[in-house]
């Protein structure tokens, strides 16, 4: 039956248009699926759901009935649970109070606060998730991005007496969890179910939707272009309503390594986070980094970037014996570098497009900022958001205003800026559509075929297993193990992550 009715949901910002006349249905207990390439206006949807974004035409009917939309309060009176897309934890208070904070905090005597009761509800939310290894006494900030998705994940199965869940909202809750952190998402999820609550779910991978929704509506450019069963579509028939273009949902071939020439020897590397780390790589090669959760996969690339120091072992690289002592240094080595944080240490959000495409390469564009021509950075910078498909109404656009796909996009789009010798990748699709992924796997190829090393860490097995032509297995941040890709299977590979 249908609980929830969204109709005529508009939503411009200046001329461009968020969501056009966009629509959604939701059964009681079931799992939706929201799918649409990066900028289609899901989280857009999801934000006018909650009450957040003020839309210029939507209404909304539950049970048939027609409810006001006129604030966060409406929602949650409907027993809406939201996990937005970008974390909007509170770093400096506790797990406990992020989990306990989405409600009122249990009060004694209708006085103090209960502060037992917090830890208890907080510590039941998380045992809900079957994880046990987050203290929440401890402040959120010091939390790994994976463990802070927990802690907002959590937060939504905060009972409540006042407003009993009925729909859970989540943007794209997958995209900072390991494969097993997922799998216990999707039991809570079941669970969800069963208890007769439904869930929205927004996910830019394939497998999730298809294993775990009953349904899936797909937008694009702000439409709605349909809805259908899961056990009635198929991947192909989503991508092609998703992109309007068939696109394959696999990985380009790879032209063959011919023998190069070595690019790098690393033997018995030791820094402060990482311990035997022992490989060589030839230029135009491709190098996974994979392992459970923290176990030091981006700390590897850190080494290469200047700022994880090398306390023993010795390497070889680029016709040096040393490895960059900075990453400004490692720049001018032509090491290019995407960060998994694109919010953190990726992008500067209030500045424009072009100022976050171009700051590092002002060397090249002109020798100071005053000096290099407004122009030129605006032309460097189209011809490479062309390249990556870059959803943007204007170049000088503040970055916040991309969807969170797009920001991912434009980080990925500075380190193409020069031809790197060395592309180091920290989860470098997480958030992307499926057109844009295999754009990403595409021009990492090609920098591959032209001569660039790369060194990826990715939690998506298929996609190191596809992309990489040997995959580096880190466990406890010590080298485990280096394999050859070639007749590997994702369930070998996670395998090795324990034995
Ligand atoms: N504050 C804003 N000002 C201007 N444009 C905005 C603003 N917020 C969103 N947009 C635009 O609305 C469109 C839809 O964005 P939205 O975040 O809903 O996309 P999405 O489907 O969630 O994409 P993704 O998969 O990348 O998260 C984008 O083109 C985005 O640039
Ligand atoms: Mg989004």
């Amino acid at each position: 039956m249908t609980f929830l009715k969204l109709d005529h949901v508009t939503k411009r910002y200046g001329a461009a248009a968020a969501l056009d006349n966009a629509s959604l249905e939701i059964e009681a207990g079931e799992v939706h699926a929201l799918m649409g390439e990066n900028g289609a206006g899901k989280s857009t949807l999801i934000k006018v759901l909650a009450g957040v974004v003020r839309p210029d035409d939507c209404s909304l009917h539950i049970d048939g009935s027609k409810v006001p939309l006129e604030g966060p309060d409406d929602a949650a009176r409907q027993g809406f649970r939201f996990i937005h897309q970008e974390l909007n934890i509170v770093p400096h208070l506790s797990v406990a109070e992020n989990i306990v904070m989405a409600q009122a905090y249990p009060r004694r005597f209708g006085l103090a606060v209960d502060w037992r009761r917090v830890h208890d509800k907080a510590g039941a939310a998380l045992e809900r998730l079957d994880v046990d290894h987050i203290d929440t006494r401890r402040k959120t900030a010091r939390l790994s991005t994976g463990d802070q998705m927990l802690v907002k994940i959590a937060a939504t199965l905060v009972s409540s007496d006042a407003h009993p869940a009925r729909l859970y909202v989540m943007d794209e809750p997958t995209a900072a969890l390991t494969g097993q952190e997922c799998d216990k998402l999707f039991a809570v999820i079941e669970g969800l179910k069963q208890s007769g609550a439904s869930v929205l779910f927004v996910s830019h991978r394939m497998n999730e939707v298809m294993q775990n929704c009953d349904r899936v509506t797909i937008y694009r450019d702000g439409r709605t272009i349909e809805t259908s069963r899961i056990a009635e579509t198929s991947r192909e028939r989503i991508i092609e309503a998703m992109t309007g273009r068939a696109i394959r949902d696999t990985y380009p071939a790879r032209t063959g390594t011919p023998a190069r020439e070595m690019f790098c020897t690393v033997e018995k590397l030791r820094t402060k986070h990482v311990d035997g780390l022992e490989f060589s790589l030839k230029r135009g090669e491709i190098l996974g980094v994979a392992g459970l959760a923290e176990s030091g996969q981006s700390e590897v690339l850190h080494a290469f970037l200047g700022d994880e120091k090398p306390l023993s072992g010795a390497v070889t690289f680029q016709d040096k014996q040393t490895l960059p002592s900075a990453p400004s240094v490692a720049w001018k080595r032509r090491i290019a570098y995407v960060p998994r944080e694109r919010r953190r240490e990726g992008l500067m959000l209030r500045r424009s497009i072009v100022d976050n495409a171009v700051l590092p390469h002002l060397g090249q564009l002109g020798s100071a900022r005053i000096f290099s021509s407004r122009r030129k950075e605006r032309i460097h910078t189209g011809a490479i958001a062309e390249r990556v498909r870059l959803k943007y109404s204007r170049l000088g656009q503040p970055c916040y205003q991309l969807s969170g796909g797009n920001q991912q996009k434009v980080v990925f789009s500075r380190a193409l800026g020069k031809t790197p010798e060395l592309l180091l990748l920290d989860e470098p699709t997480r958030g992307v559509d499926v057109g844009a992924k295999f754009d990403i796997y595409t021009l990492v190829r090609g920098l591959s075929a032209a001569g660039s090393t790369t060194i990826m860490t990715s939690s998506d097995l298929p996609e190191l297993i596809g992309m990489c032509d040997r995959i580096l297995v880190m466990r406890d941040h010590r080298q485990h193990a280096i394999v050859e890709t070639d007749g590997l299977t994702p369930a070998r590979l996670l395998q090795m992550f324990y034995e």
